[in-house]
């Protein structure tokens, strides 16, 4: 990969605390098991937002595609076309909406992720033309009101071209500070709850909250009607030191089950997911998919269409075996029996993590102006 790309991708906010947290709070969540039930057929497949899925998990909205490979998002299209995997576009894909769309097969879903532009007109014209080319989800995007100090990132300095959005807006770009602060400048500080119902006024696709990270908010969305939520802390790169997603999942589903609104409001989850366990502890606690962002960006970076198709394929596999070890034939039959959470909401136990360990980078130690005297 180019250094601006790795930069980009694999940030997170501040120190990176939460995103590492995203890693280790799946190490706190350990599995309880069925024995001798007939596993001969296994199917992982399920609809989210009505639309059939031949997994649990979904591509989730990254930007920049174009920084860790020249055919950009629409990579991550073909993979997810050949897999029966739907893909999230983002608002600030480095290739055009329409090019995004139009590498899709006919019977592909794609959603997409909004951020909101001050300029609502836009905004309108964007929802209704994606509706228009056949997206069936509208992700709005909560947790971005400005966008987080990423500091890997901003040390390196962005030359890209900036994605569509602002470019209409014809504002200035500062490209010294990364590429997070470099295309994020039109996004509307002042989206709050009550537009909500102009959104749902302008268009008939289902709409998510991208990026809720306490209960009381999941159930603000039941109340607005709301048809999603991604419990979700951008993958660490907004507020550090925000919970990770299964740990908001935990208390989210026993909140909706308390007031018998868990059917209201479908819970997806992403964040630090990197194997097919990940998933199926998600599952299990009540999400109805999981959105998986930086292990499909570097297997795109790296290897194309083949190596995102392959980083599927070990997903599946693994999907597959692991639901047999559990005991479970279909996703319909894991529920919180299948899991034990005890440990997950004690953050005083980290297991050592030799992924972040050696691929974290360091801050440099500083150069002193004279030697010490002493
Ligand atoms: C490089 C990168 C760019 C992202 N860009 C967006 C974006 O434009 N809009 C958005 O809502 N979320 C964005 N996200 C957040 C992801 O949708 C998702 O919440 C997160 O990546 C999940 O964590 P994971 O990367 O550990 O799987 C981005 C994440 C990454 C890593």
């Amino acid at each position: 990969m180019e250094k601006a790309g790795w930069a980009y991708y694999s940030s997170g906010a501040d120190d990176e605390i939460t995103l590492r947290e995203n890693h280790h709070a799946f190490h706190r969540v350990w599995f309880r098991p069925k024995i001798l039930i007939d596993v001969t057929n296994v199917d992982f497949s399920t609809t989210m937002l009505g639309s059939k899925s031949s997994v649990p998990f979904y591509i989730t909205a990254t930007a920049l595609g174009r920084l860790g490979h020249p055919d950009g998002e629409t990579v991550l299209t073909q993979a997810a076309g050949k897999h029966g995997v739907i893909q999230m576009i983002p608002t600030l894909a480095s290739c055009s909406f329409d090019e995004i769309i139009d590498a899709a097969t006919d019977k592909q879903t794609q959603w997409m992720q909004l951020y909101v532009n001050s300029d609502r007109e836009t905004t309108k014209q964007i929802v209704q033309h994606a509706e228009k080319r056949g997206i069936k989800g509208l992700w709005i995007t909560v947790d971005a009101p400005q966008l987080g100090r990423r500091e890997k990132d901003m040390r390196s300095k962005y030359d890209e071209e900036v994605a569509d959005v602002q470019d209409e807006d014809g504002g200035e770009v500062d490209r010294s500070q990364g590429a997070a602060r470099a295309i994020s400048s039109f996004i509307d500080v002042s989206l709050s709850w009550k537009d909500i119902a102009w959104f749902k006024s302008i268009t008939k696709m289902p709409i998510v909250l991208k990026g809720v990270q306490r209960y009381e908010d999941v159930l603000l969305a039941v109340e607005h009607g709301v048809e999603g939520v991604v419990l979700s802390n951008h993958g660490g790169r907004q507020l550090e030191f925000s919970r990770s997603s299964i740990e908001v999942l935990v208390e989210t589903m026993a909140a909706l089950r308390a007031r018998g609104w868990q059917d209201r409001i479908e819970v997806y989850v992403d964040g630090g997911v990197k194997r097919a366990t990940d998933i199926l502890k998600c599952i299990a606690l009540g999400a109805k998919g999981v959105g998986i962002g930086r292990p499909f960006l570097y297997a795109m970076s790296t290897y194309g269409v083949e190596g995102v198709s392959k980083a599927i394929q070990l997903l599946k596999d693994e999907l597959e075996m692991n639901m047999r070890l559990l005991g479970v034939t279909d996703l319909t039959q894991l529920n919180p029996t299948f899991v034990d959470v005890r440990s997950l909401s004690a953050h005083n136990s980290i297991p050592a993590d030799h992924l972040s360990l050696t691929v974290y980078e360091p801050m440099t130690v500083p150069k002193f102006k004279t030697a010490s005297k002493l």
